[in-house]
């Protein structure tokens, strides 16, 4: 479970990012972001990894108040959320199997749980056969699914996607967001973050509408209701 309590953060010396934004996501959730350019959407996603600490109010991620959360334990909040972002900023110089990988060692997995995690991330995102190519050799949909699935390798309880789609044409879109229920039906949460019209309103799931900072909109099977 997610929870903010009145949670305000304010960028020195006085923008607001988010203001009294107080809100629930339970597990299994599938939930949608959404908002105009500067609505908090991305302040969001960085308070939840602990890469932003808010001004004001409470955090809790699955009962631990990330609020405080001391530089030493964000290592094992990054297990519990894996994140997914707009750049892909996989290492260009690793194959696929090594990006996936190098991120288990650096988290201290043990070799024999890396031999078992790897192809079956792989597999799930539908690059098993690809682990040998460098992300140049790969399409910028492959190279967005290598970085899900370097996400999912710790096996965390939620998934957070800022923008996963923003570089991808239809198609390759509609293959990520399938991925992203296809993890849910898994059982991990997801988040959502995008500007995306015609994915939001397929999704048919949960919409958190951001404005000037504020939730003005929280629907449990919503649409996209912004002008574009
Ligand atoms: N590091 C920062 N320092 C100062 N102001 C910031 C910082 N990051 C964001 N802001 C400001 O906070 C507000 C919210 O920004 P945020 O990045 O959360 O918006 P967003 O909804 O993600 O927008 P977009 O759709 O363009 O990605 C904006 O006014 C932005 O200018
Ligand atoms: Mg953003």
């Amino acid at each position: 479970m997610i929870t903010l309590e009145n949670v305000s953060k304010v960028y020195p010396p006085s923008v607001h990012g988010l203001r009294d934004v107080s809100l629930t996501i339970d597990p299994g959730e599938f939930v949608s972001i959404v908002g105009q350019s500067g609505a908090g959407k991305t302040t969001l996603a960085r308070l939840l990894i602990a890469e932003e600490r808010p001004t004001q109010g409470r955090i809790e991620i699955g009962g631990w108040d990330i609020t405080r959360i001391r530089p030493r334990e964000v290592p094992e909040l990054r297990r519990q959320i894996g994140v997914v972002f707009q750049d892909f900023k996989l290492l260009p110089k690793k194959t696929v199997w090594e990006n996936v990988t190098f991120a288990l060692e650096v988290a201290g997995a043990s070799s024999k749980r890396i031999r078992d995690v790897v192809p079956q991330v792989l597999k799930i995102v539908g690059l098993d056969e690809k682990g040998h190519r460098f992300p140049r050799q790969l399409s910028g949909g492959e190279q967005q699914r290598v970085v899900i699935a370097r996400a999912l390798a710790h096996g965390p309880k939620i998934l957070l996607a800022d923008e996963p789609t923003g570089n991808l044409d239809t198609i390759n879109t509609g293959e990520i967001i399938e991925l992203l229920q296809k993890i849910n039906a898994f059982g991990t949460t997801i988040v959502l973050v995008t500007h995306n019209r015609e994915v939001v309103n397929s999704l048919r799931r949960r919409v958190i509408t951001l404005g000037d900072g504020k939730v003005i909109a929280d629907h449990r099977h919503g649409k996209y209701l912004l002008p574009s």
